[in-house]
């Protein structure tokens, strides 16, 4: 490979840290960032190179940090600048990259700019967000994600309008076709830029240009609002302008957090001679397992495995030429990966999660990993609404009581698919709070903590989720070709495993992966008349059973080198 397409954000395994739930060392429940400097020699010892940490900027916490009151300040629960500044400091001498949240298409509305803006009509931040003025009649319905009562408009008497707000009522949308609002955040961008970080991970960003024409939605439209909300006409020239402004100038990387967006749009964002961004998370995947356009509700059957290999492999094919991709199978707001995308009972939890750590860690594109992947950490599946802590359960489930919906199916979904399930405090150990705080942590640990799903025991244990995933961190490292090479689907067809080769000039690599609680028999005609070298497997044994037979065990992972 020539040495200028190698990038180091693309050979990066990125973690997730959600601060609130990472290690408290303060004694008030809540993670910190001192907690976070407490752990690095752990998250350095996984083989880590990049991490992302969710927003730890000032906040009234209506949505746990991504709504912003000062971009540049931090949060008075999770510490100060100075140990931000010492956190940044300790994470490079370690040599690990920071990649900041940049939470933009909204502030709070405890921001200083949004407190000006509500005052008076002729404020001179008035148009940094979005108002409609009363006497033009009530605005055209736009639905909240957040709101108790679903609607993105919320009257403020003082000047007789209403604000939009596509989340939270505490999350007022900012005007980007302001240009002032633009300079302030390129400005905010330089200065943590100034300060060091590596890069940002950009919150709901094609979010930031809408039509503000506002056109009335179709009639009882009930489907997926993203392309009415989202992804409006300067979008693209908003983004071009931030990467001349700001991100060109540094050795930075950008992930943008992009719902909505297609395929036949991808290039839009990340093809490199556009100058946008690195790389995006799309929302595909996410979607598999919800009931359409419903991105709350699950839906009644089981995914299936074809449709899984169909969407990674139409991805893969999207950034073939151009662009790079960015795999993930969790994050704060999803469940958590082996109880979604495995089985987390007994028997196939190891396996499962092993399992899954090797297909993010053999494809190709930056895998992250949300923290407690790699314990194999799993959903807490809440039954009563009082545990629940994420405004999006509590305000669906006000909005649903008020519509006389049955609550039980309500929490039956959500001990699926809720947030908290990705959110419960971080397992280091088996004490009474897991080892992430002395007192009654914010949101409950999960109990199984205490029967060796914790951090002390997995380290002791050579045959560990955690170990295994170590070793597999660093198969990617040693082998360029499961990085850059090309990928390849194989038994497109099977609903019991997901197979497919990497190539990379003569490195050519075979990975077998069994989404099955079944033994498995394939057939893989790239093994005939080759030599075929287990590099690693979740069971400590190879499926190859010679020439091109392989018998995969429930769950079980393999990868090869083909010579
Ligand atoms: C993004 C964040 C999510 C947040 C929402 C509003 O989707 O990942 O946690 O609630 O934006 O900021």
């Amino acid at each position: 490979m020539e040495p200028n397409q190698r990038k180091w954000w693309k050979e990066g395994v990125v973690y997730q840290v959600y601060p609130r739930s990472f290690q408290d060392t303060t004694g008030n429940g809540v993670g910190d960032i001192q907690g976070i400097i407490k752990r690095l020699d752990y998250i350095k010892s996984l083989g880590i190179d990049i991490i992302w940490l969710s927003p730890v900027y000032k906040s009234p916490n209506d949505d746990n940090g991504y709504d912003i009151s000062d971009y540049r300040a931090i949060m008075e629960e999770f510490g100060t600048m100075s140990d931000f500044d010492e956190l940044l400091e300790e994470m490079h001498a370690r040599d690990l990259k920071l990649v900041m949240d940049l939470v933009v298409n909204h502030t709070s509305d405890e921001h200083h700019w949004f407190k000006e803006s509500r005052k008076s009509r002729d404020n001179p931040y008035r148009d940094y967000y979005h108002w409609w003025p009363a006497e033009k009649g009530t605005p055209p319905k736009r639905f909240s994600y957040f709101d108790v009562d679903g609607n993105a408009w919320k009257y403020d008497e003082l000047t007789d309008s209403y604000y939009l707000h596509y989340f939270s009522i505490k999350q007022p949308d900012l005007k980007w076709e302001n240009p002032k609002v633009r300079q302030e955040i390129y400005d905010m961008m330089h200065f943590w830029f100034k300060k060091g970080i590596d890069g940002f991970r950009m919150d709901v960003i094609p979010f930031i240009s809408k039509d503000t024409d506002y056109p009335e939605l179709p009639v009882e439209y009930n489907g997926n609002y993203v392309p009415f909300y989202a992804n409006g006409p300067r979008l693209h020239e908003y983004l071009h302008e931030m990467n001349q402004e700001v991100l060109s100038k540094y050795d930075i990387m950008t992930v943008g957090e992009t719902p909505g967006v297609s395929r036949d749009q991808a290039l839009l964002f990340v093809d490199e001679d556009r100058e946008e961004l690195n790389m995006f998370f799309h929302f595909e995947l996410m979607s598999l397992d919800r009931d359409g356009d419903e991105v709350f509700w699950m839906r009644k059957d089981r995914w299936k495995l074809t449709e899984f290999k169909k969407i990674h492999s139409d991805w893969d094919a999207t950034f073939a030429e151009k662009g790079w991709g960015s795999m993930f199978l969790s994050n704060h707001d999803n469940p958590r990966t082996v109880s979604r995308w495995g089985n987390d009972s007994e028997e196939h939890w190891h396996h499962s999660a092993t399992m899954l750590q090797t297909f993010l860690l053999t494809m190709k594109g930056t895998p992250y990993f949300y923290y407690g992947d790699e314990i194999g950490m799993t959903n807490i599946r809440f039954d009563n609404i009082e545990d629940y802590q994420d405004i999006n359960t509590l305000n669906r489930y006000e909005l649903l009581k008020e519509q006389g919906v049955e609550l039980d199916a309500f929490i039956a979904n959500e001990k699926e698919a809720s947030r908290d399930n990705g959110r419960t405090p971080m397992q280091w150990d088996s004490t009474e709070n897991a080892g992430f705080s002395e007192e009654k942590p914010w949101l409950k640990v999960h109990p199984n903590h205490k029967e060796g799903l914790n951090v002390a025991d997995q380290e002791k244990d050579e045959s560990s989720v955690l170990n295994y995933f170590k070793k597999m961190v660093q198969l990617r490292k040693n082998h360029l070709g499961l990085v850059y090479g090309d990928y390849k689907l194989l038994l497109k067809d099977n609903e019991q495993v997901y197979a497919y080769t990497r190539t990379l000039e003569d490195e050519k690599y075979l990975v077998l992966l069994s989404f099955s609680t079944e033994t498995a028999k394939v057939e893989i005609e790239e093994a005939e008349n080759t030599s075929v070298e287990l590099l690693l497997s979740n069971d400590g044994h190879s499926a190859h059973r010679g020439g091109n037979g392989f018998e995969l065990k429930p769950y079980q992972a393999c990868v090869y080198k083909l010579n």
